[in-house]
C-alpha cells in the first residue's frame, strides 16, 4: 500500500473540537469499520451531541440531499430529504413519515476534553 492509498482510507474514529460544532450545527464524516466505510454525522441539539449513521431507516439513502443539511428549518428535528421522514435529534427515533417507529443507527460518541470523538457502531 503506498502513501496515497493510506491517506484515502477513513479512520476508525473521527474527532472534532466542540468549538466547531455550536448548537444547531452538524458535521459529516467517514469511518472505517470492520473493512467497510461508514458515513456518519453528528449534531449538536440544544447543547447535546448525538452521532448517527447517515442512512435513513426507510430505504437506506443518506438523509442529506444537500450536503450536511440534516435539521428541519426550525432546527427542532432531523429530516430525510428523500421522502421526508422526521427524526428526534437526541434519540434518532422516527416520529413522522414512512419509517414511523424505526430509528437511525446511533454511533458511539464520547467527550475527550474539548473534543468530540465518534467511533464505529457496535456489532
Ligand atoms: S429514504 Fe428517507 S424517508 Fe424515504
Amino acid at each position: 500500500m503506498n502513501g496515497n492509498m493510506r491517506r484515502m482510507i477513513a479512520p476508525p474514529e473521527w474527532r472534532c473540537s466542540v468549538a466547531d460544532l455550536p448548537a444547531g450545527r452538524s458535521a459529516k464524516f467517514r469511518l472505517r469499520c470492520g473493512g467497510r466505510t461508514v458515513e456518519g454525522f453528528v449534531v449538536n441539539h440544544a447543547g447535546g451531541y448525538h452521532a448517527y449513521v447517515n442512512r435513513c431507516a426507510h430505504v437506506g439513502t443518506p438523509l442529506d440531499l444537500w450536503p450536511n443539511e440534516f435539521f428541519t428549518e426550525d432546527g427542532q428535528w432531523l429530516i430525510c430529504a428523500t421522502h421526508g421522514a422526521v427524526y428526534e435529534p437526541d434519540s434518532g427515533r422516527c416520529t413522522a413519515g414512512p419509517c414511523l417507529g424505526d430509528a437511525l443507527i446511533r454511533l458511539p460518541l464520547r467527550r475527550e476534553g474539548d473534543a468530540i470523538v465518534v467511533s464505529c457502531p457496535r456489532e
